[in-house]
């Protein structure tokens, strides 16, 4: 979910329903504002289901002028998508945004009595509830009470009926970052939401009490007070910069690929040879950490899976990969001399945030991979390396994922090089390869009407599976990931060897199997797998190489041929491919291939 205030000299509502729009990777099940004119008796709240666009006609005709509010998209997690469930909830002089989850809300209802006095199923209502019977007069008091009764996570943004021209803040693991900018005061769920009108933010520290008003921000601690703000410059463009003339942002983002991984590589090759100097990580902790446990979700973990393979083969280093989500819950063994590698786009996912702050606890370094310049995983990690994809909108990740793939191949070949496994030369041979992935792409990109063309096959189908081995399976998991998320076709990636133990009693008669071959070593079983499922009846799609085509006796027609790399740089042109052929599943089925259902870019919630 995303939350924007604001309180200044232009149009409140402009800002809030712009920066809400900003904010619709967050969620975009629901939307609303609450406008509170000065010398009016209370905020006036408009919500819709539905996307920002919706919320934007009903509010046409409102008026705006010196004016606080406060804005939310939403990702629906307690109650339905409904006008009631969405955001801002109103209770007495209460009226409020959140993000997070009040794990212990039924308790609260039963506590405060507000069984009938609930008009909707959110877990935020009773938040509102339960602040409008503590308040009396003192925001901060009130506030305060309310986060020592809540379990769980949260960010809130707050007006109180008879404080006008006040926004009230305070937040608990939801990051909320504030900003004074040159015509008001402004406070958002993370920088992007800050759009053009910031130069400077900071974040708001957990458990602290922010008031905004046209004065300015002023924070308080628990002893009321004031903390200075610790402030940091917006040095990144948190402007989109439009479609660029494609049909949706995923298409244009799988297109900046070549860039997004020049500039990712860029900045770590010194002198021909890679460097961390920048990120201020000392050659010593490459050679110390001898085990390296990747934590991350979704796309990112994909990333961590092929950099698991990265730092076997090049690095001779143990690597785990882990579920966020699940790495706290599962014992994980941190040692001395583990080191935790945080992956993720936005850094702002809360499974992940949680994660790092348990390998924290238990005494592991963290170094985390981030695209977002400023978030709080950069924030908490011990060291951070940035990726240099910039803003990417589409939900389904493309050029953040090869962007992370771009770092691992970055970090192994360093830790190997620092602790003597491959030679100067080797290193500078596996550079130069990596330097060669953004003109590969470019060749893969030339030819992606003939991958539109064999997506004819999924458009009928419900379900998929996907086989390949090695890091062509590691690869294969992020492509069927693509291919659910955005084109609603159900996949499964397996690793060929497997299928046969079972998963194969689902391969029938005209079912679509993609086999991706693209390593040498691997290609004769991978013939026989193949030979497996077409005796089945699967229909195939085969992406491969050249050299291993030959022997794969699958018609021209139905085969993608990747452009030749070395077999380890193969899971840069598969990557593409898998994401031209989930792209041009959901766009020719019609969908909105940005905002797939259900989904949303950032999770903020556990
Ligand atoms: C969400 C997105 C995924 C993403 C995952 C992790 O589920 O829909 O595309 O891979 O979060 O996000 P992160 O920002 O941590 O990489």
């Amino acid at each position: 979910c995303g939350i924007i205030g604001y309180i200044g000299k232009k149009s409140t509502k402009d800002i809030l329903l712009d920066s809400l729009e900003l904010l619709e990777y967050r969620g975009y099940d629901s939307a609303g504002i609450a406008l509170f004119p000065d010398g009016a008796n209370e905020p006036v709240v408009n919500k819709v289901a539905g996307r920002v666009s919706r919320l934007r006609e009903v509010c046409a005709g409102l008026t705006d002028e010196a004016c606080a509010g406060i804005g939310h998209t939403r990702w629906a997690t307690h109650g339905g998508v409904s006008d009631e469930n969405a955001h801002p909830h109103q209770n007495g002089r209460v009226t409020l945004v959140h993000n997070g989850i009040i794990e212990n809300y039924k308790e609260l209802v039963k506590e405060y009595d507000l069984k009938d006095k609930l008009i909707s199923e959110t877990d935020t209502e009773v938040a509102a509830a339960v602040l409008n019977q503590l308040y009396d007069g003192d925001p901060e008091k009130a506030l305060r009470e309310l986060i020592s009764l809540l379990k769980g996570t949260f960010a809130f943004a707050v007006i109180f009926a008879d404080q006008p021209g006040k926004i009230y803040a305070v937040r608990n693991v939801s990051p909320i970052v504030v900003a004074m900018t040159e015509h008001g005061a402004m406070l958002a769920s993370d920088v992007a939401a800050l759009g053009v009108h910031a130069k400077e933010y900071a974040f708001l520290p957990e458990y602290q009490v922010a008031c905004l008003s046209s004065k300015g921000i002023v924070v308080h601690d628990e002893k009321k007070h004031e903390i200075p703000l610790q402030l940091m410059t917006i040095d990144w463009d948190t402007s989109r910069g439009g479609k660029g003339g494609y049909a949706f942002y995923m298409e244009k983002e799988i297109h900046e690929q070549p860039d997004a991984i020049k500039d990712t590589v860029a900045p770590h090759i010194v002198d021909g040879k890679t460097s961390f100097e920048a990120e201020g990580i000392p050659n010593s902790f490459f050679r110390e950490n001898q085990n390296i446990v990747v934590i991350a979700c979704g796309t990112a973990m994909h990333a961590g899976l092929i950099g698991q393979q990265l730092f076997h083969t090049l690095a001779n280093i143990h690597t785990d990969v882990a579920v966020a989500s699940e790495f706290t819950y599962t014992n994980p063994v941190i040692k001395p001399g583990t080191l935790v590698i945080a992956v993720s786009q936005s850094g702002e996912t809360v499974d992940t945030i949680e994660a790092i702050k348990y390998a924290k606890k238990k005494g592991a370094k963290v170094l985390s991979i981030v695209n977002v310049k400023g978030s709080t995983i950069s924030d908490i990690s011990d060291y951070c390396i940035y990726t240099h994809a910039g803003p990417e909108i589409a939900v389904a990740s493309t050029k953040a994922y090869t962007s992370q793939l771009t770092v691992f191949y970055l970090l192994a070949i360093h830790a190997a090089r620092l602790n003597g496994l491959v030679s100067e030369e080797e290193s500078s041979k596996f550079l130069n390869e990596l330097q060669r992935v953004p003109e590969v792409i470019g060749q893969i990109l030339e030819k992606k009407e003939f991958v539109k063309k064999m997506t004819s096959k999924f458009l009928l189908s419900e379900n998929a599976f996907m086989i390949g081995r090695g890091l062509d399976y590691s690869l294969l998991l992020e492509g069927s990931l693509k291919l659910k998320e955005i084109s609603y076709v159900h996949s499964e990636a397996y690793a060929s060897g497997e299928l046969k133990h079972g998963t194969i009693a689902l391969i029938t008669d005209g079912i679509p199997v993609v086999a991706l071959v693209t390593q040498s070593a691997l290609a004769s079983k991978e013939y026989s797998n193949i030979r497996e499922v077409q005796s089945r009846g699967a229909s195939m799609i085969l992406i491969t190489r050249e050299s291993l085509y030959k022997d794969m006796n699958i018609p021209e027609d139905d085969t993608f041929i990747l452009p030749e790399m070395d077999d380890m740089f193969m899971p840069f042109p598969a990557a593409v491919v898998m994401q031209l052929i989930a792209y041009y599943t959901s766009y020719t089925k019609g969908f909105d291939v940005d905002k797939p259902r259900n989904l949303a870019k950032v999770v903020t919630v556990e």
